[in-house]
């Protein structure tokens, strides 16, 4: 069977605007046998009804992830790119590695963004136990998403075939690797532990955002995957990763993905082979450090919400519960302002200072649950789980009903290997998420919506099921 013209054309606008990919004629005939591939597993014979059924349906829907399986490239292996790699180990992470020790601020967080099957962040796991030998001490986070539920479902599993070594010395396999029956090979479980992985659809705006754990990277690596989107969506997509990125955080893209035009302000840094991108942009929301928090003139913190990351273009997201239901008084704004100002340096990768305004703003209102929500963002993103475990049970004690800290606890659980506990918060969130609109925006969410989110926990739950 074949699609009319007219059925290529609506899918190309269709996955243009949802998936942010561009269906190029050339491989017409490769995506035609990809878009049949899916219409049949949803027991559809007719392509235009199926197009008109998938349009019908949110972002959210199982089928668009299903449908994303079937038209993308999941081509990837072990240490794709030795140059890359190499300039990793012996300068990006290196130098990020000796600030964050003289800073005594032992905590590194990493991005794969569309890493298929596994093997980008898995060898960036690798990487990291080896320049890290007392790696004991440090919050590392590695993130590793992308819009393909089932490439995601076998790289959690971690097994792979020879093909995936095409490029890997033999003495790294020798070492953490173990062969897993005569075909697989199954990656060295505690690297598999470092690893957290997550379905985000990149052409969506739901991220950075603390609940995602998509904010204040030191490195984001994101190759062969911006280069099959469209112009819009690429430049959307660029501009949040760039906001995802900390203060002094790199971004690496494929070579064929260079370009210094779309990825400035970031700052090109020329390695042997390679290029990456450095965020050398500085923070203008931290007050002189002598100056305590409460002191801190309503200026800056108006400075800080014109310049904020995730502030202007999105709509009310930083709505607090407490606030929908009573006008602030002045400590209010104050509370308000420090709360905002903790979530841009959080933003930026400032998370001591955060931390602290944060447990501030804590002490001056103990009743809005969106303080506690963000402080257990910030202590996950600081290593620090029983104090955002902490945080976390406070925030569903102020406010029950609100869906997010549920989120958060759940993910967490997961990620500390207590699958159980984590996935009854995964599920209390489910039934709380349904029940509100798909594209209402979730107090402290950074613009997230309770769709989107509500997409991200059932696609935990599958995951670690
Ligand atoms: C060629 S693989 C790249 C894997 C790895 N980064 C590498 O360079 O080896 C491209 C990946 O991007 C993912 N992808 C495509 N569109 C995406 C989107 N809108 N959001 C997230 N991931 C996407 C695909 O599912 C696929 O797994």
């Amino acid at each position: 069977m074949r699609l009319s013209d007219e059925a290529w054309r609506q899918a190309e606008a269709l996955v243009a605007n949802r998936l942010g990919l561009e269906l190029p004629e050339h491989r017409r005939a490769d995506l035609e046998r990809g878009f049949l591939r899916a219409c049949r597993a949803c027991s559809m014979s007719a392509p235009e009804r199926y197009l008109a059924w998938l349009a019908s349906l949110s972002d959210e829907h199982p089928a668009w992830g299903q449908f994303a399986s079937c038209l993308t490239v999941g081509e990837t292996y072990f240490f794709r790119d030795r140059a890359a790699f190499d300039a990793l180990e012996h300068h990006v992470l290196p130098s990020l590695i000796a600030s964050r020790r003289a800073e005594r601020t032992l905590r590194l967080r990493l991005w794969s963004a569309g890493c298929a099957t596994g093997e980008e962040p898995y060898s960036l796991a690798i990487l990291l136990d080896r320049v890290l030998p007392d790696r004991a001490e440090w919050a590392v986070t590695i993130l590793a998403t992308d819009v393909n539920p089932r490439a995601l479902d076998i790289a959690q599993r971690g097994r792979y075939r020879e093909w995936s070594f095409r490029d890997t010395p033999r003495w790294i396999r020798d070492r953490w690797f173990h062969h897993h029956g005569p075909e697989r090979i199954e990656v060295d479980a505690r690297i598999r532990q470092m690893v957290t992985f997550a379905p985000l659809n990149l052409a969506d705006d739901g991220y950075p955002s603390v609940v995602t754990n998509t904010t204040a990277m030191d490195v984001i690596l994101c190759r062969n995957v911006l280069m099959y989107f469209t112009g819009e969506a690429l430049r959307r997509t660029v501009a949040r990763l760039r906001r995802a990125l900390a203060i002094g955080g790199w971004f690496l893209v494929s070579p064929a993905e260079a370009s210094v035009e779309l990825f400035r302000p970031l700052a090109p840094v020329n390695f042997p082979g390679t290029v990456f991108y450095r965020n050398d942009s500085v923070s203008v929301a931290s007050p002189p450090p002598h100056v305590p928090a409460e002191t801190i003139p309503h200026a800056l913190a108006d400075l800080a919400l014109t310049v904020s990351t995730t502030s202007s273009d999105r709509a009310s997201p930083h709505t607090s519960v407490k606030s929908l239901q009573e006008e602030p008084g002045e400590a209010g704004a104050h509370v308000a302002a420090d709360l905002q100002r903790a979530r841009l340096l959080a933003d930026q990768g400032d998370l001591d200072e955060a931390r602290k305004l944060c447990e501030a703003a804590l002490l001056a209102d103990r009743l809005d649950p969106e303080i506690p929500l963000l402080l257990a963002a910030i202590c996950q993103e600081q290593g620090e789980i029983p104090s955002a475990l902490d945080a976390l049970r406070r925030a569903i004690y102020l406010a029950p009903d609100l869906a997010t800290p549920h989120f958060l606890l759940g993910s967490l659980l997961i990620r500390q290997r207590e699958r159980k506990r984590g996935r009854r918060a995964m599920e209390t969130a489910i039934s709380l998420l349904s029940a509100v609109p798909a594209d209402e925006p979730l107090p402290g969410g950074d613009g997230l919506t309770a769709g989107r989110l509500l997409e991200s926990a059932r696609m935990y739950l599958e995951l670690h099921g």
